[in-house]
């Protein structure tokens, strides 16, 4: 092969969309509702083992923490304090005092109560294509016999904007599209400063941490979750941790659905009114060495009522590498996990079903059997 070609076929590659994994298709879960609203098909049946409803700790919910993002935000010590307990114990806390307006927020709870309504056919002009997970459908399905997840997702990738796939984007309800646009980068500028007040308690230079995002991947999840007529024997989503830096998720104001892994059992985050859920992702656990927890989490349903969720994922570009910081690791903190470059661990992990933290041993170190971070 001439030179010529290598780079001719490296330019076409660069132009290129890149993908991030393939998922086998399977039901839509709105229509089988749709269709019966009794009917709970057994590939989504779970075992009670597998459901851990002893483990369920209700209780706990109003020890989430919350923290005041105004407050944050202009270095208040004790904020930053709360922000480092809620990174080392919970992984999870809720952000008050954002500034994204009720009325945004509001427009895209709206418009995607709208989109999820139209007809399967309109939908599915903007089904996922079967290398990738853009578009709406269901993802991390890797095999005929796994148990499925009791959701449908509309994903998009947001960030870099060369990387959309702007023919997945829904065109209706008319201005979805726009909304989404100013929902994402309203919450982008949350991501900012709660980034920015992390590299402050890790203390990390800000440069590392705008490094390794100087060109942030983003997408955007918004999940649905049917009613369940039988909601004790399925999940919305399989437990997992994500492989972002972090996540924002905006919830429903009045239905619980998200649980996180806590000492042991599954605590519900209770939604707190225009709160957004900040959660510590698998990148954070590597470069802090396991000292912040990306903390396992699932959804559960309901029966009446369905259920929405707005996820962003601010993850590293692609060619990042990440790695446990130098000022981590020491002879009580041994080195957990070795460099990775971004977009192999992200499509690594991609490949898998969500199964708790499995995936995060594509980081770890082969001799450290510690897992200090793997809680
Ligand atoms: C996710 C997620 C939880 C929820 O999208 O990764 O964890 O409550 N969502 O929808
Ligand atoms: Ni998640």
């Amino acid at each position: 092969m001439s030179l010529n070609v290598d780079v001719e076929e490296l330019v076409t590659e660069m132009e290129e969309v890149p993908t991030f994994a393939p998922s086998i298709p399977v039901p839509n879960v709105q229509e089988i509702v749709r269709n019966n609203p009794l009917q709970v098909p057994q590939r989504y049946v779970r075992s009670n083992e597998e459901l851990e409803k002893v483990n369920h700790m209700p209780h706990l919910s109003s020890e989430v923490p919350v923290i005041d993002l105004a407050l944050l935000s202009c270095g208040n010590k004790d904020e930053l304090l709360k922000l480092d307990v809620a990174c080392k114990e919970w992984g999870f806390f809720q952000i008050v005092n954002h500034g994204v307006k009720k009325e945004l927020v509001q427009k895209m709870k709206d418009a995607a109560a709208e989109f999820f309504e139209l007809p399967i056919e309109e939908k599915k002009k903007y089904a996922m294509e079967s290398n990738d997970i853009q578009g709406y459908g269901q993802a991390y399905v890797v095999s005929e016999e796994q148990i499925l997840d009791w959701s449908d997702a509309l994903m998009l990738v947001t960030c870099p904007t060369r990387y959309r796939k702007l023919r997945l984007w829904p065109k209706t309800p008319e201005g979805f599209m726009d909304v989404i646009e100013a929902y994402t980068s309203e919450v982008r500028r949350v991501s900012k400063e709660i980034q920015s007040s992390l590299s402050e308690i890790m203390e990390t230079q800000k440069h590392v941490f705008l490094g390794l995002h100087k060109e942030s991947l983003e997408g955007f999840r918004v999940n649905y979750y049917p009613p369940c007529n039988t909601p004790e024997q399925v999940l919305g989503l399989s437990p997992h941790s994500d492989t972002s830096t972090i996540t924002l998720l905006m919830q429903d104001d009045d239905i619980n659905g998200l649980e996180i892994r806590h000492k042991g059992g599954w605590v519900p985050v209770t939604p707190i009114s225009d709160a957004l859920v900040v959660n510590v992702g698998d990148v954070i656990q590597i470069l802090t060495n396991g000292r912040y927890k990306s903390v396992e989490h699932r959804a559960v349903t309901n029966k009446n009522k369905k259920r929405i969720s707005y996820a962003l994922f601010v993850c590293p570009e692609d060619d990042a590498e990440v790695e446990p910081l130098d000022h981590m690791i020491d002879a009580q903190n041994p080195k957990l996990y070795q460099k990775v470059r971004y977009g192999d661990y992200l499509r690594q992990s991609m490949k898998r079903k969500m199964e708790g933290k499995t995936h995060i041993d594509v980081a770890m170190l082969e001799h450290s059997d510690t897992r200090n971070g793997n809680n």
